[in-house]
């Protein structure tokens, strides 16, 4: 795997919803990191996938350290964009109250912080979906308060709340045309740093 920066990191979450389409369309970019909360590890596999053939694909953080170690990363310089797709209502939730307590919701925190531009797509849309369970496609209802925290979420600043993969895709690309073109890194110097500073590189297989 290339060791360059600046890269773009992809949050997913413990979400059914849209999770194949989201993760082709992250494995099909260049320099893209996957973080995964602890839910999106565990549901991984409901859906046929597994970390392993992730992890032959690209570089992947899971949410092992109570720091959220990996985010630290964005001290350096490592990530010119965030997107978190797909989001869950709980992530969402977390993200429009400023609370930070998953490798996610960190990434959504740090990159705000850092002046990262952020693309997010919630699972919560509309009043009604159809949505992927592990063996049908089944109708969900989300609530008000699911709504009106992705409502939030898109409102804040440096944020973008896209309705559908494909508006996602649209939005990325234009993003990248313009996003700083990743160089020969120092990624591993950097790890070394964060390593040192008392966290450690939690990329290691499960
Ligand atoms: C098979 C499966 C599919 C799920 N799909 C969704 C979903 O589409 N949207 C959602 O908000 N939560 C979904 N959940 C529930 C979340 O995984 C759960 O709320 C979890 O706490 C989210 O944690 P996270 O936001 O840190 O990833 C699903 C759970 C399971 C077991």
């Amino acid at each position: 795997m290339q060791d360059v920066k600046p890269r773009l990191a992809w949050g997913i979450t413990g979400s059914g919803h849209f999770l194949r389409e989201s993760l082709d369309l992250a494995l099909s970019l260049p320099h893209c990191d996957l973080f995964l909360t602890r839910a999106a590890e565990e549901i991984l596999p409901m859906y046929g996938i597994t970390l392993s053939s992730l992890r032959e694909r690209t570089r992947v953080y899971r949410d092992t350290t109570a720091s959220s170690v990996p985010v630290g990363l964005f001290y350096y310089g490592h990530y010119h964009t965030v997107v978190i797709a797909p989001a869950t209502s709980n992530t969402m939730a977390k993200c429009a109250l400023g609370l930070s307590d998953s490798l996610v919701s960190n990434l959504f925190a740090q990159a705000g912080k850092t002046r990262v531009p952020i693309y997010v797509y919630a699972c919560d849309t509309e009043p009604e979906m159809d949505t992927e369970a592990p063996k049908d496609w089944v109708k969900v209802y989300p609530r008000a308060i699911d709504l009106e925290y992705t409502r939030r979420v898109g409102e804040m600043e440096g944020v973008t709340v896209l309705e559908s993969v494909e508006a996602l895709r649209s939005a990325i690309e234009q993003r990248l045309q313009v996003a700083p073109k990743p160089t020969l890194g120092e990624v591993h110097r950097d790890l070394d740093l964060l390593i040192g500073e008392g966290g450690h590189s939690n990329e290691t297989a499960a």
